[in-house]
């Protein structure tokens, strides 16, 4: 299996404070494990019908999720691109790719919080953007894309049908395309995968060129290739 991992963890920052940031990020990120309660769609929707007003406002909290997401984009998106945001949730990286690309479709399971990410555009007045209320599992795109990114999307996925979400990922993008994933760590917290778990989930997919990079104490974002 070829993969490099970036391990970011001892990158300069504040000495003194850095434990107790890292505390607080992992005792944040382990709230994130309520998604085991939601055994369908149907629940995924009901839950994000109640949450999403507060979303926004929970993960702003941590500046190393906003980072992330940046992080993210700067390692996936070019200007060129078409892109295809999965799971998008709010808008989040949608938002932040389409300012760096030529097009960008975010798709979402609850409709929502695709209607809180349609105000977003509509206010910002980007206009590059696409929003449809879809699961990765239905949706058909008209044509393929270069990029595919996801942001913790993927725990919402039994561990066992995670590669099949992966191969739907695959099948979206063109040859030679790139896939972005932004997440915590299965080290970190178990609704997460770990690093041989997402290796083996992508490379079961049929990526290739898998790179892992550990960043901000918990997070870990993964690009791989659709070979040409
Ligand atoms: C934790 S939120 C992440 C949202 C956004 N990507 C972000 O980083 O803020 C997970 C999102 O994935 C969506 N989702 C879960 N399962 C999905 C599926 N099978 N297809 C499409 N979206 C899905 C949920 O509706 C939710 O908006």
């Amino acid at each position: 299996m070829n993969d490099t991992l970036v391990s970011e963890d001892n990158a300069p920052f504040r000495k003194l404070i850095r434990p107790v940031v890292k505390a607080l990020r992992t005792a944040f990120i382990q709230g994130t494990t309520v998604v085991k309660l939601m055994p369908s769609e149907r629940a995924i929707q009901l839950y994000y019908k109640y949450r999403r007003k507060s979303y926004d406002l929970q993960w702003s909290m941590d500046p190393g999720y906003r980072k992330g997401l940046r992080r993210l984009v700067d390692l996936a998106v070019e200007e060129t691109d078409m892109v295809l945001d999965v799971g998008c949730g709010t808008g989040s990286a949608t938002l932040l790719a389409a300012a760096r690309c030529k097009e960008v479709v975010g798709i979402d399971l609850s409709p929502d919080m695709i209607e809180l990410a349609e105000e977003k555009v509509n206010k910002k007045c980007i206009g590059n953007c696409r929003l449809i209320a879809t699961s990765v599992e239905d949706y058909r795109p008209d044509n393929s894309f270069d990029k595919v990114i996801s942001s913790f999307m993927i725990p919402h996925v039994k561990p066992g049908l995670r590669p099949s979400i992966y191969s739907c990922m695959y099948n979206f993008l063109s040859p030679g395309g790139t896939v972005g994933l932004f997440g915590s760590r299965g080290e970190v917290c178990d609704v997460y995968e770990t690093r041989d778990e997402i290796k083996d989930n992508l490379t079961r997919a049929g990526f290739e060129d898998i790179v892992l990079y550990d960043v901000y104490d918990i997070y870990r974002i993964a690009v791989a290739k659709r070979p040409r």
